[in-house]
């Protein structure tokens, strides 16, 4: 445990101080498949993929090599094409931009909701094309994007839903886990993630048996059984040991998540009285899960306080710097400076504050009085 004192520092994130809480239960997983020797798919794979499906309440989850080889697997496994457009968030992670080059389709971006930063289903509508076949949403931070009406919009344009849910694992819509929300919902497994393995791993889920089946082809180069190849697939197969470390961590999952609600709870109430410093929107009609805490700092001085806190032992993050039309990567979809003006702003005024399950209250009182100090020191 961070005894918090002056100069003690707050990681941003700390998988050390995860381990600790359950070593005893992924030690054993780890030997257990170093003992059984079979490294790739498998029976621990094959066991983790069926509860995070009754998790997620879908009927498949098909593991794969991470989250953004699942985004172009499912794309792929629901018929998109070169030549089709899928549309999504100016402000996500780049991820889901390049899943949907590389399924060969077009990215068409579409700005955020004011305060949420979830895709602005207005805008989507807006969007359409008669070349469009997809939607991502993307639950960004935690929370899950208004997909009701994206549903709807979807449901009139004959188009199909692939949640983007890397950020959210165990985040409900009203009343509904998400992942069994659209056509098919992509998870990362990364690290960091809410449910992170220990390297590179991501799943699709689906309650669309003909979707998970050709999932689990193109995930294992395009063939179910050895050597008979039916299309042209990939090398993108969860391993064993990440498997049979999802599995474990699965368990903690639900306290975790809560947890990180009651630091959010905590961030929230001790920065309300914090002038210039805006507290994470939430809608209201569902779980938020707070895979970031993202505050706006509305007078232009984030750059500053991130430095300040910095030089005093707290790290913060950005998600994300640049939306995905201002980077090098996609400034060929040809969209200026204001062609996204909140994606652009988030930009500007967005800073991830240290949030993980194993955070003390101490630390996160810590960070706040560090953020007032700083916010006294620039009105004085
Ligand atoms: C919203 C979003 N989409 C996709 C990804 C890609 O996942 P991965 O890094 O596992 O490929 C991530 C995670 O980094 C993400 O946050």
């Amino acid at each position: 445990m961070t005894s918090v004192t002056h100069g003690v520092r707050v990681p941003f994130v700390d998988l050390r101080a995860q381990y600790a809480t359950i070593r005893a239960e992924i030690d054993a997983a780890v030997r257990a498949v170093l003992e059984h020797g079979s490294f790739v798919l498998g029976e621990d794979v094959a066991e983790f993929e069926r509860t995070f499906a009754a998790f997620c309440g879908v009927r498949e989850a098909v593991g794969v090599g991470n989250g953004t080889d699942a985004l172009v697997l499912a794309l792929t496994a629901l018929g998109v094409r070169t030549g089709d457009e899928v549309i999504t968030a100016a402000n996500t992670f780049v991820a889901t931009a390049e899943a949907i080059v590389h399924a060969g389709a077009l990215p068409v971006l579409v700005d955020a909701v004011p305060g949420t930063y979830t895709i602005d289903p207005a805008r989507v509508e807006q969007a359409i094309t008669p070349r469009t076949r997809a939607i991502i949403p993307v639950h960004l931070y935690g929370q899950a994007a208004e997909m009701d009406p994206l549903l709807a919009i979807a449901r009139r344009h004959g188009l199909v839903v692939v949640e983007d849910a890397s950020q959210a694992h165990g985040a409900t819509y009203r009343g509904r886990v998400v992942g069994g929300l659209g056509d098919a919902a992509c998870f990362s497994f990364y690290p960091s993630k809410n449910l992170g393995a220990y390297g590179d791993a991501g799943a699709v889920v689906t309650s669309d048996a003909d979707v998970a089946l050709r999932v689990r082809t193109l995930r294992d180069h395009g063939g179910m059984a050895h050597y008979q190849h039916e299309v042209v697939g990939y090398n993108s197969r969860m391993d064993a040991l990440q498997a049979a470390v999802l599995t474990v961590k699965l368990r903690h999952l639900e306290e975790w998540n809560h947890r990180r609600r009651e630091h959010a709870r905590l961030y929230s109430r001790l920065l309300a009285e914090v002038p210039a410093v805006e507290t994470p929107v939430i809608r209201g009609d569902g779980a938020h899960v707070f895979h970031l805490y993202v505050v706006a700092l509305t007078a232009g001085n984030r750059d500053a306080l991130r430095t300040y806190l910095s030089d005093r032992g707290v790290q913060t993050g950005i998600h994300y710097p640049a939306p995905v039309h201002l980077t090098g990567a996609f400034r060929s979809l040809g969209h200026a400076s204001g062609a996204f003006p909140v994606a652009e702003q988030a930009s500007r005024q967005i800073l991830s504050l240290p949030m993980y399950p194993e955070l003390q209250p101490d630390a996160v009182a810590h960070v706040v009085e560090e953020v007032r100090g700083f916010v006294r020191g620039s009105r004085a």
